[in-house]
């Protein structure tokens, strides 16, 4: 499988970085904007290969996408990252203009890609992919739900004091600190509900420190986070190298599901060898519904900016 990661900044270098230490990918190209920046991400990352087991084959180019040409999967993180006290809305003026260019030089090199979108704001950067190019909807996925999932655990293995690995939850809608909808009802602690452990209060703060965990981070970082990030954006992609039908919040387009229309956010999907396989419906109980509308507003909102 050849993986194409657009932009060699810290979120771009991880994604890289863990997709190689999988071992699951033959080749992965970085590419860059600046000169000989992703071919120097590509070389140090090379030159863990024998330490870390892996025979991935990364490369790294300058601007040439003739270089990404045959690419199966292609991840687009370039843009700018916000900086402490921003929203992710906030980047739509620089960042939607690289991503229409990133995502139409992509396709012409790769007709057949799977684009998964990670620049920000990510459901309206997935909405401008696709009302700018002829992908069909399987194959265009935003990446926000995996990582704001893998906050949630966290957050709850924090509450619960146990191991992330016995507990399971999921986060659909906007990847917004405003929009996300942890789904607490449906969290589980080694299939148990964790409603049975966590006080209704602890498990609102669960919630709120979920949906500001990029926020938090970046006040911290003094820039966007890049380690889970990356790591969320490997493991869809070994879903989809790996013909898993594996489930995961994706930002997906939508023309009914969830009551909702014309609109990319966050809902479960099953991720294949087609990309998206199949968008998962769930019973939501009547506040989540309430939530997800919410949310979708919101995103609609920050669609409403593009110049389309
Ligand atoms: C985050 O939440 C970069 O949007 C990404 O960290």
């Amino acid at each position: 499988m050849k993986v194409t990661v657009v932009g060699a900044g810290a979120v771009g270098a991880s994604c890289a970085e863990y997709i190689a230490i999988k071992n699951f990918a033959s080749e992965v190209v970085v590419l860059d904007i600046k000169e000989g920046f992703a071919e120097g991400k590509a070389m140090d990352l090379m030159q863990t290969a024998s330490l870390n087991g892996f025979d991935t084959k990364i490369t790294g180019v300058t601007n040439d996408y003739s270089k990404t040409a045959g690419s199966d999967v292609a991840i687009i993180t370039s843009g700018i990252p916000r900086k402490p006290g921003m929203t992710r809305e906030e980047l739509i003026g620089i960042n939607a203009g690289i991503v229409k260019t990133v995502s139409s030089n992509l396709i012409e090199h790769s007709p057949n890609v799977i684009l998964i979108v990670v620049s920000n704001p990510m459901d309206t950067m997935t909405y401008l992919v696709h009302k700018t190019t002829d992908l069909p909807k399987n194959r265009i996925i935003g990446m926000g739900g995996a990582l704001d999932s893998a906050r949630f655990k966290y957050r709850l293995a924090e509450a619960l004091e146990a191991p992330i690995s016995d507990v399971d939850g999921m986060v659909i809608g906007g990847h917004s600190d405003t929009g996300m909808v942890p789904l607490t009802a449906h969290a589980t602690r080694n299939s148990i509900k964790v409603s049975e452990f966590l006080s209704e209060d602890r498990l609102a703060q669960v919630s709120e420190d979920t949906k500001v965990g990029g926020a938090t981070l970046t006040k911290l970082l003094g820039t966007s986070a890049w380690y889970a990030p990356g790591a969320a954006v490997s493991s869809m992609v070994q879903a989809i190298a790996c013909d898993q039908k594996k489930m995961f919040p994706c930002s997906a387009f939508l023309e009914g599901e969830y009551g909702l229309n014309d609109i990319c956010i966050g809902v479960p999907v099953l991720l294949g060898k087609n990309g998206i396989e199949k968008i998962v419906k769930i019973d939501l109980a009547d506040a989540e519904k309430a939530k997800m509308k919410e949310s979708a507003e919101g995103v609609r909102k920050t669609n409403s900016l593009l110049a389309l």
